[in-house]
């Protein structure tokens, strides 16, 4: 931490460099943000960002609900409205949780700006400087900003193919506790996780939460890409099982459009107060033109049948992304989701997902290095490739260059380092496949 006015939170061609808050400093461009400008160009193939594939979305379904909410209820619609949200929207919200067995009252849900805006309102409310969020390791990369940006540490728990790993959760508390540290919430993506894919078993959501109910630590439960299964739904969400010790996140950008910017909070009540505050703070109330529009989609258009086509078009683009790996890079280990967004690879120890970026988008192809998914700087052997948003062709052709690419950059080792063989054995069990003494 720097003493006050000497932030670091700017550089010296800002004439503001010393004035800015502390927190603003964790408010940094990432070091591969100026490659991503370069991968966003057609000739790239992005297997890098997680944007959905709206175009899979009918634009008349989205037309014929804004036609009918400007002829009905115009004025409502283009007026400011509760910092709750809507409550008939509210009541539909419902319904949508009811699909992953979550039991509710309106009363306690907060509609946000999307699940980001409710991330931000949630980390307002707990965290203060120095104290602790426990994640996945790899976490979502945007929610770990909000946690640095609040001046809270990230401690990320070990996963495997069954999501967190409930031993290593206990040993973890048991030293942060040690070590006299504030764990203020955990914070776990079970379903179709981002980055890793994987999705926490029925027997480890309770188990999980059971770890969580002892210790008195709050369980912030994000699910944005629960509905987006492939073959098996995901299991019921935790909050289905635990309504006091969870606060649960959810969103329509993924099962309709981020553009509208709508997603809720879903609440212990005393908690539901502070965030309707929070969010009236931050901004008066949450877009009344969307929350119609969606609320009439949801009364008037097949919302589960669109669902089903989203799950569909990812399905497909799953298979295609992993044939091609397995026909391109059968050496390597990666995930396999049933659902979501993500594969995350694992490469051999000898390479740096990080480190071979320029030279991949130079072979037009872009992915997100493991680094972005981690705050203690672990990741660099395995990186994330979205399947979400290319065509089936050229997740095909991104897989084939990458493979180019990881070959040649092992050629080069090999030629220059001597490793002995292309394909050195790592230790893929656990993501992001730290040294096993540090875990
Ligand atoms: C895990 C996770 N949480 C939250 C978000 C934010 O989504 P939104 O603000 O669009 O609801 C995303 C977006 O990709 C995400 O992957």
């Amino acid at each position: 931490m720097t003493a006050i006015g000497t932030s670091q939170a700017g550089n010296n061609l800002d004439p503001w460099y010393h004035h800015y808050a502390e927190r603003a400093a964790a408010l940094r461009a990432s070091e591969v943000r100026a490659l991503f400008a370069v991968a966003s160009r057609p000739e790239v193939v992005s297997l890098a960002g997680g944007m959905p594939y709206v175009a899979a979305l009918p634009q008349d379904l989205v037309i014929n609900a804004m036609d009918s909410v400007m002829r009905k209820q115009g004025p409502v619609a283009l007026q400011y409205g509760s910092g709750q949200g809507v409550p008939l929207f509210r009541e539909q919200i419902l319904e949508v949780m009811a699909l992953e067995g979550i039991r509710a009252n309106a009363d306690d849900v907060v509609v946000t700006t999307g699940s980001q805006h409710a991330l931000e309102l949630v980390s307002k409310l707990f965290l203060d400087p120095g104290d602790v969020v426990i994640a996945e390791g790899p976490s979502y990369v945007t929610a770990m900003v909000i946690f640095k940006s609040y001046q809270a540490d990230v401690d990320h728990v070990p996963m495997d193919e069954h999501g967190m790993i409930p031993e290593a959760l206990r040993e973890h508390i048991a030293r942060l506790a040690a070590d006299g540290r504030k764990i203020k919430f955990l914070y776990t993506i079970p379903s179709f996780h981002n980055p890793a894919g994987v999705t926490l078993s029925w027997a480890r959501r309770l188990e999980i939460l059971e770890i969580a109910k002892t210790n008195q630590i709050l369980v912030l439960e994000d699910n944005p890409y629960g509905l987006l299964y492939f073959d098996q739904k995901a299991p019921d969400a935790m909050r289905s099982i635990e309504r006091d010790g969870v606060v649960y996140l959810g969103t329509f950008s993924k099962t309709l459009a981020p553009g509208f910017r709508v997603g809720w909070a879903l609440a212990p009540h005393a908690i539901r107060e502070k965030l309707v505050l929070a969010n009236e703070a931050a901004v008066l109330s949450p877009s009344s033109f969307s929350q119609l529009v969606i609320s009439e989609y949801l009364s008037t258009a097949d919302w589960k049948g669109q669902i089903n086509t989203f799950r569909g078009v990812y399905r497909e683009r799953k298979n295609a992304m992993l044939s091609a790996l397995t026909e391109y890079l059968p050496e390597l280990t990666w995930t396999n989701p049933n659902g979501g967004f993500y594969v995350w690879l694992s490469l051999p120890d000898t390479l740096d997902s990080k480190a071979m970026l320029p030279r991949a988008v130079k072979e037009l192809v872009a992915y997100t290095p493991g680094t972005a998914f981690f705050a203690d700087g672990q990741g660099r052997q395995n990186m994330r490739l979205s399947f979400c948003y290319p065509t089936p062709e050229h997740i095909r052709l991104g897989i084939r260059r990458l493979a180019t690419v990881i070959r040649d950059e092992l050629e080069l080792l090999d030629t220059f380092a001597g490793t002995g063989s292309l394909f050195p054995a790592h230790d893929g069990r656990r993501f992001g496949a730290p040294p096993p003494d540090i875990n």
